[in-house]
């Protein structure tokens, strides 16, 4: 039997949201001052250093499009969620700007970070200015209290998840002391999902949705965000630089605790791997054991469970059935990305 249409591909769906969203970006960031803005529009893709205008591809705008598709599934228009979207698209953009400077990451969308191409100070500066941005964006809409809220919950989350990233990377590889998958899954939930959550329940709230939606958009996101980093780890150990944007091995010189590295730790095929791990200079060999111990395949089929979440939850709520589509195409979409 033919299908009556086709159901829309994911980056048409991200493109639809994007356009939507777009000038109130711009707008936004216009109010900067100057020189954040600047920064702010090259990390964005809109700018050059030095300002002159250009259209690099910047990054997916999957928490802006979450955000149009959280309001769209509430049953509200999809213009209602566009200062959610703009807020959330924000703090991504000001999170971006100081995980370079944390991870040490020269690269980011196939391009010099901002702290490489601006300095340091003026990138954490960018970041803060971003991040008020949010705040005073949400903060002057008619539901803004509760906005707000969510917001300040996400973004709790978001620098607890950062912490943890960050102080896993001095914890050993084996013996009692070493991350554990849980300690990953809650890490991982913290920096990214909470964010993707906060897009989907802060666009349905601006819609005008009630707590229950809310808080099981919030853990579709959330899921969603576990799955994506799942993902980002896999692409940062095994994926094409010239698609990632991001130099390759970055995490396993940074010793970061990843799932591949986590899952094929627990292998006695990778008895030789912490040894690896702590030369930099053997990354490649590294990532072979890693995939030869059963890492690659764990971290995929961990994040295949996670989207089953999501999109249980999706189908269990009761929510506006083409959004949902759209919903579920993006979460495929994202999970299947260049792998
Ligand atoms: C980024 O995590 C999470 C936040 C920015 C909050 P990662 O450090 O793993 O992501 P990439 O690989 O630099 O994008
Ligand atoms: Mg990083
Ligand atoms: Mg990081």
């Amino acid at each position: 039997m033919t299908a009556l249409h086709a159901p829309p591909a994911a980056p048409e769906v991200l493109a639809r949201c994007t356009a939507l969203v777009r000038p109130a970006l711009r707008e936004a960031v216009d109010r900067l001052h100057p020189w954040t803005a600047e920064m702010a529009a090259y990390s964005f893709g809109w700018c050059e250093v030095g300002g002159t205008p250009t259209t690099t591809p910047g990054g997916k705008g999957v928490r802006q499009a979450l955000a149009v598709l959280g309001a769209r599934a509430a049953g509200a228009d999809a213009r209602t969620a566009i200062p959610a979207a703009v807020a959330v698209e924000l703090v991504h953009t000001f999170s971006l700007l100081h995980d370079d400077i944390m991870d040490g990451d020269a690269t980011r969308r196939r391009r010099p970070a901002v702290w490489k191409a601006y300095g340091t100070g003026p990138a954490v500066l960018a970041g803060d200015a971003l991040f008020a941005l949010a705040v005073e964006t949400l903060a002057t809409v008619p539901q803004g209290a509760r906005a707000v809220r969510l917001l300040s919950t996400a973004l709790t989350d978001l620098v607890r998840g950062q912490a943890d990233d960050l102080l896993f990377t001095g914890r050993p590889h084996t013996g009692p002391d070493r991350v554990t998958t849980e300690e990953y899954r809650a890490m991982a939930e913290a920096k990214t999902g909470a964010l993707l959550g906060c897009a989907c329940a802060l666009g349905a709230a601006l819609g005008g949705a009630d707590e229950d939606t809310t808080n099981a958009l919030d853990r579709v996101g959330r899921h969603l965000g576990i799955a994506f980093q799942l993902v980002d780890d896999v692409l940062g150990i095994w994926g094409d630089p010239t698609v990632t944007g991001k130099p390759a091995g970055g995490d396993l010189r940074e010793g970061k605790k990843t799932y591949p590295v986590l899952a094929a730790l627990t292998s006695p095929a990778a008895r030789a791997l912490p040894d690896l791990l702590n030369s930099p200079e053997r990354t490649q060999e590294a990532a072979a054991l890693i995939e030869a111990a059963g890492g690659r395949t764990a971290a995929l089929t961990e994040a295949r469970t996670h989207t089953a979440t999501a999109r249980t939850l999706l189908t269990r709520t009761p929510l506006a059935t083409p959004a949902v589509e759209d919903l579920l195409t993006v979460l495929d979409y994202l999970v299947g990305r260049d792998l």
